[in-house]
């Protein structure tokens, strides 16, 4: 047999072979009859050093022509072996799995904590709704009945736009602009985004998230206040939770109370709350003597990292995957 003809020969061997293989471990074997160590191709090419001139010439160039094809027949089988649908053999192709997809985002924590929380006193007749960011000095302070030299007006507690304008520093505010736009009876809760210039740590930041709540209507108790809020924090804090009124002081509200819960040992500050102090009702035109209501304030991320135990607010904000991840 010429030497050109054995390479003939090869390669029409390697063309019926590759034909009969069906997964990876043919595949190999394949490999390694070829073009391994002892494989079929380096027997041709031991004979190379035999060969002088044109034939040497001739004969080198037909062996890496082969090599080449088998090489690239190789690596085009490999890719349809691992790419799907083509594959036969020990892993059968199962047309009904659902297709892979890319992982998909999730909802924020804090989302998801204002989504729960507004869920909650949705089924207790409260509506959601929203204000504002960039508000007045009237409906920050003044109509809530904060006085013109309460140290929260001071620029180190508020940012202040140019215009005179602030970035609002409590939810507050849309009590103040439901009560302007709507007549009561009224119960709405209005979660968003306040601002503070505080030094940011592991428990402030600049921007975070409240929960106002307000009712309003003729014969509205402090009664009905504690009896609601309890609700609340029972169901998302647990059923058996203890709830501890305490005397306290907001301006907008008379009189005020901080809400805590019953914590491992010790008792968690959770929210701030009060029947809704008269000046506020007449800052929006209501008649004081008919109109009773009250009023409450939380803080989202407080709340979130109170019940997923997270030890850092800038966890919030970094949007690191591997933290957001766990919410998903
Ligand atoms: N606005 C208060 C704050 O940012 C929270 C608050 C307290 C809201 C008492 C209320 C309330 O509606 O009645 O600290």
């Amino acid at each position: 047999m010429s030497d050109l003809s054995s390479v003939q020969n090869v390669q029409d061997q390697a063309k019926g072979d590759l034909e009969k293989i069906h997964n990876p471990q043919e595949l190999e074997a394949f490999r390694i009859a070829y073009l391994g160590k002892k494989g079929k191709l380096s027997l041709l090419m031991e004979r190379i050093k035999e060969l002088s001139g044109e034939a040497k010439k001739d004969y080198g160039k037909a062996v890496n022509d082969l090599k080449r094809l088998i090489e690239s027949s190789l690596s085009e089988l490999k890719g349809k072996q691992t790419s799907g649908p083509a594959q036969t053999g020990s892993i059968p192709y199962d047309p009904t799995l659902p297709p892979l997809r890319p992982r998909q985002g999730s909802i924020h924590p804090i989302t998801q904590t204002i989504q729960e929380i507004s869920k909650l006193f949705v089924r207790l007749g409260f509506e959601t709704v929203q204000g504002p960011e960039i508000e007045t000095e009237y409906h920050n302070f003044t109509a809530l009945n904060i006085p013109l030299d309460h140290p929260s007006r001071d620029a180190f507690d508020t940012f202040y736009v140019d215009d005179g304008r602030l970035l609002r520093s409590q939810t507050s505010t849309v009590q103040i602009r439901i009560m302007q736009s709507r007549k009561p009876p009224l119960s709405i809760i209005a979660p968003g985004r306040v601002y503070r210039p505080d030094a940011v740590d592991a428990s402030h930041s600049f921007m975070f998230h409240q929960i106002e709540g307000l009712m309003v209507d003729q014969e509205t108790t402090f009664g009905d206040l504690k009896g609601i809020l309890k609700l609340f924090l029972r169901e998302l804090f647990g059923s058996k939770t203890a709830v501890r009124f305490r005397p306290h002081y907001f301006p907008f509200t008379e009189p005020s109370v901080e809400v805590d819960i019953r914590w491992g040992k010790g008792w968690l500050e959770i929210l701030g709350a009060g029947c809704v102090h008269p000046n506020v009702f007449k800052a929006v035109g209501y008649s004081t003597q008919k109109i009773k209501g009250f009023a409450f304030g939380l803080g989202v991320e407080r709340m979130a990292m109170i019940r997923h135990g997270i030890p850092d607010i800038r966890l919030f904000y970094e949007n690191d995957l591997r933290f957001l991840r766990q919410f998903s």
